[in-house]
């Protein structure tokens, strides 16, 4: 008996009705066009997808064969992984218009346990996303100072390693260069014969630290500089094509594939960060003017336009430069360095600077959105949703969001955190698929703006694609797919260990009041 009734409380949904009335009050008007949710999805989608992790999906990583040249293949399937699964969002998203994504989703299909799992997963989207975010940050401002070594002390642009790197990139790079690690980095003296390396990447921390003050007093995020960013995207990856197609000797894309096509699925699922953003433009159905006509319009041509960008800049990239010598830090730039063209590496530096610091402010933001709607639903103590007195934000929960990024940041690289966030994306990918097909049955009637066209089987496709991806990751027994585990495990520990009793002593209440 007692174990019916904790399932039966796993599995409580809200209905979507009531998800609707607690979420939005105020009409939303429908100004927004086909055009205007491209400019959106790019200016989410673009970031350091293509500015950095491209470097490591080529050459490879310690966790993981690169694709080479071949990336352009890996580029494609993961371009088909983000289609079905960001239609199905759109789906979703245009008959349930409220804050919250996946997690309010899941909310309504699939019960109270899944919601609180997805909304943990969604913060490896979000949160440990941004760790990359962050470190691909510190690349690029560090060729961006190096643009300036004549005017700033030697320290400062030729400043040590370990002031720049987390230990797993010092370790990782003395392994490729036959450094001393002791030589490279200091070590702190723990009791037991613990020896501690100490490296900090200051620059990314202080970045999330400054956005996180600026989140803090409130910054609004305004189309208009949207629009810039995306045009200083679009300008500089541009230029990136057209420039360095000048420079490219076929030579360097042979082999083409040198791991193979299990380089190419490694590939895949790495690059894959480079496509994450969908969501946005789906989370913007219900202000758009005709969402049955114009969502896929958006959802397919920020896909397409971002692939043949993606698809051309690689290609440059690795004509360019032989495949050993590719950089994983800030390749584009150091491209343009290795033709001898330092001042225009610098003004891809100062793009690439740009578009992530508005992808870590977005992301910022998403974290705390999330964590605002899980405390809301009392997942998480209220208290952390407390409001500012003077800047009337939520500085509690942005100053959380702020430091798991920085704590984290200490022991993970880019490459670990971005795999850890494909994981979580996957998953929510799965799940929102997943849910179309539930909601298909559970509510037949409800409106629905936009179906997912060829239901059930583009969702299905969209389940399978992403499970694949996932598989081939999980297969090669990597550091991520360790750490995706044991982040399951701790959000059940924290749902069966808080959660759940909070949940029941919200409905005590409820029954109380009534
Ligand atoms: N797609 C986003 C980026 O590449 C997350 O930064």
């Amino acid at each position: 008996m007692k174990l019916q009734s904790i399932f039966n409380n796993l599995i409580k949904c809200k209905s979507p009705q009531e998800l609707i009335d607690e979420g939005v009050n105020s009409e939303l008007k429908k100004t927004l066009s086909a055009f205007d949710l491209i400019v959106l999805g790019i200016g989410a989608v673009v970031g350091t997808g293509i500015f950095t992790i491209i470097g490591s999906a080529i050459v490879g990583s310690s966790d993981g064969a690169g694709a080479g040249t071949a990336i352009v293949i890996s580029m494609l399937l993961a371009a088909i992984a983000s289609v079905f699964s960001a239609l199905s969002y759109s789906e979703i998203a245009s008959m349930i218009p409220v804050a919250g994504s996946a997690y309010t989703y899941t909310y309504a299909t699939m019960g109270e346990f899944m919601a609180w799992m997805v909304g943990w997963i969604l913060m490896l989207e979000y949160a440990i996303g941004n760790i990359t975010v962050a470190s691909a940050w510190t690349g690029y401002f560090v060729q961006f100072l190096k643009g300036f070594k004549h005017i700033l002390p030697a320290f400062v642009v030729n400043c040590p390693l370990w002031l720049r790197n987390d230990y797993r990139t010092m370790y990782e790079l003395c392994n490729k260069y036959g450094w001393d690690v002791h030589d490279k980095m200091p070590f702190l003296h723990l009791p037991f014969n613990i020896d501690l390396p100490l490296a900090i990447n200051v620059p990314a921390i202080a970045i999330v630290f400054i956005l996180t003050l600026l989140l803090i007093k409130g910054v609004k995020e305004s189309t208009k500089v949207a629009t810039i960013m995306v045009g200083v995207n679009m300008f500089i990856i541009l230029s990136f094509i057209v420039v360095g197609s000048f420079y490219v000797k076929p030579d360097n894309w042979m082999p083409f594939a040198p791991n193979g096509v299990e380089g190419i699925f490694t590939g895949a699922f790495v690059i894959f960060f480079a496509y994450i953003g969908f969501d946005a433009i789906s989370t913007a159905a219900e202000e758009t003017k005709n969402p049955q006509k114009d969502l896929p319009i958006a959802i397919m041509g920020t896909l397409v336009i971002c692939t043949i960008l993606y698809v051309c800049a690689a290609l440059v990239l690795t004509g360019v430069v032989p495949f050993n010598a590719i950089d994983t830090q800030a390749p584009l730039a150091h491209a343009m360095r290795f033709i001898g063209m330092n001042w225009y590496a610098g003004l891809i530096s100062v793009g690439a600077l740009c578009a992530l610091t508005s992808v870590l402010l977005i992301y910022q933001l998403g974290t705390t959105r999330i964590l605002w709607a899980m405390s809301r639903d009392r997942f998480l103590p209220k208290s952390l949703n407390a409001v500012h007195k003077k800047y009337k934000t939520p500085h509690v929960m942005t100053w959380l969001s702020g430091l798991v990024v920085i704590v984290c940041a200490l022991f993970m690289d880019l490459n670990l955190s971005a795999e850890l966030c494909n994981f979580g994306t996957f998953t929510s990918f799965i799940i929102i698929c997943i849910a179309v097909l539930i909601l298909r049955k559970t509510e037949p009637n409800r409106p629905r703006p936009f179906k997912v066209p060829f239901c059930p089987w583009f969702p299905i496709f969209g389940v399978l694609t992403c499970m694949a991806l996932m598989y081939c990751k999980f297969s090669a027994k990597a550091t991520s797919a360790f750490y995706f585990i044991v982040w399951l495990g701790i959000g059940v520990l924290i749902y069966a260990l808080y959660s759940y009793k909070s949940k029941r002593q919200e409905e005590l209440e409820m029954k109380e009041e009534i």
